[in-house]
């Protein structure tokens, strides 16, 4: 099928209540292992690009790839830019066919955040585009800051319904306790639920789950096994996922998950099969087992047979 516009995977998700996985990509193993767990489970499926993406692969690349693929799936693909710096890039973006860009103004204050997302909005609307904006600051959470200050980074409800009325975004990044990569929590995941149902009564429009890996402790233990160092690596639990989509969430971002599959799979075979060295049958093999990850959060997410 032609890339699918988000808006429309959004709008059935809402409605339904389930969530659509977003899945980064940046090689060609990457956008297989995605759409062939989608068509798999006759799901709709998002496949991301961030800026260091692009940059590594080139954006006519990707498009192709993505496309190529996509084109030959009996199922939804969207083509999403993940944390889009600005308006010359979301606009860059969508004249090379995506159909959904983020615009990551959550750095500024929020009249500036409001003002730079709008306009990306404003753009994305003439050409039929989804845009997905954040209010609210992810990122690493100490244990020695304290609640108010904890607090402070997450997105305000009010602010939120201010933001959404103002910049007319589909879809807004909240923070509510996540972060990217694989340190997000020491122990248990500390996220604030109230706030996403208490956020989504007041916007009513998609909410979106940033550093939603689930950092899995067998992969984790692979990696260290065969020679890598990784350590207090920590993310979500499946209650977490299920919690946060009854309470409005209706994408959640996975990259860390795939990216320590891929490395524990390879670490593996590498140490296993030292006389190795075509790339097909090291590439193959953490190709597959990407896409089990990604087969097994489409159907967290609720999100398997609603293509
Ligand atoms: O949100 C961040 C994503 O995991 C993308 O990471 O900038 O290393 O591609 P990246
Ligand atoms: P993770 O690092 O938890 O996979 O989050 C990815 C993400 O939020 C991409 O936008
Ligand atoms: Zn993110």
């Amino acid at each position: 099928m032609p890339l699918e516009y988000l808006s429309r995977m959004y709008e059935r998700a809402n409605r339904e209540n389930y969530a659509i996985g977003q899945f980064n990509v940046s090689n060609l193993e990457f956008v297989q292992a995605a759409v062939g767990a989608a068509v798999e489970l006759n799901a709709p499926v998002i496949l991301a690009t961030s800026s260091s993406a692009i940059k590594y692969a080139g954006i006519e690349t990707l498009v192709a790839m993505v496309r190529s693929v996509a084109d030959r799936a009996p199922v939804p693909v969207a083509l999403h830019l993940d944390h889009g710096e600005d308006l010359a890039q979301a606009e860059l973006c969508m004249k090379h066919g995506y159909t959904s860009v983020m615009i990551d103004a959550s750095h500024a204050p929020l009249e500036e955040n409001i003002r730079i997302s709008r306009e990306v909005v404003q753009r994305a609307r003439l050409m039929g585009v989804t845009v997905e904006a954040e209010l609210g600051r992810l990122g690493g959470i100490e244990d020695h800051v304290k609640v108010s200050e904890r607090e402070a980074f997450l997105t305000d409800p009010d602010d939120a319904a201010r933001f959404v009325r103002e910049s007319g975004c589909d879809a807004l990044a909240v923070a509510v306790g996540t972060s990217h990569g694989a340190y997000k929590f020491k122990g248990r995941p500390v996220i604030d639920f109230e706030r996403i149902s208490a956020i989504k009564r007041r916007v009513g429009i998609a909410l979106v789950l940033h550093g939603a890996s689930s950092v899995d402790p067998a992969s984790v233990a692979d990696i260290n096994r065969y020679g890598g160092h990784l350590e207090d690596a920590h993310g979500l639990d499946e209650p977490s996922y299920r919690e946060a989509i009854l309470r409005g969430i209706n994408k959640v971002n996975i990259d860390t998950d795939l990216r320590l599959k891929w490395t524990a799979v390879l670490r593996r075979l590498l140490a296993e099969k030292p006389g190795e060295f075509d790339p097909r049958k090291l590439l193959g093999p953490a190709r597959d087992a990407v896409r089990e990850v990604i087969k097994e959060k489409i159907r967290l997410l609720g999100s398997a047979g609603k293509a």
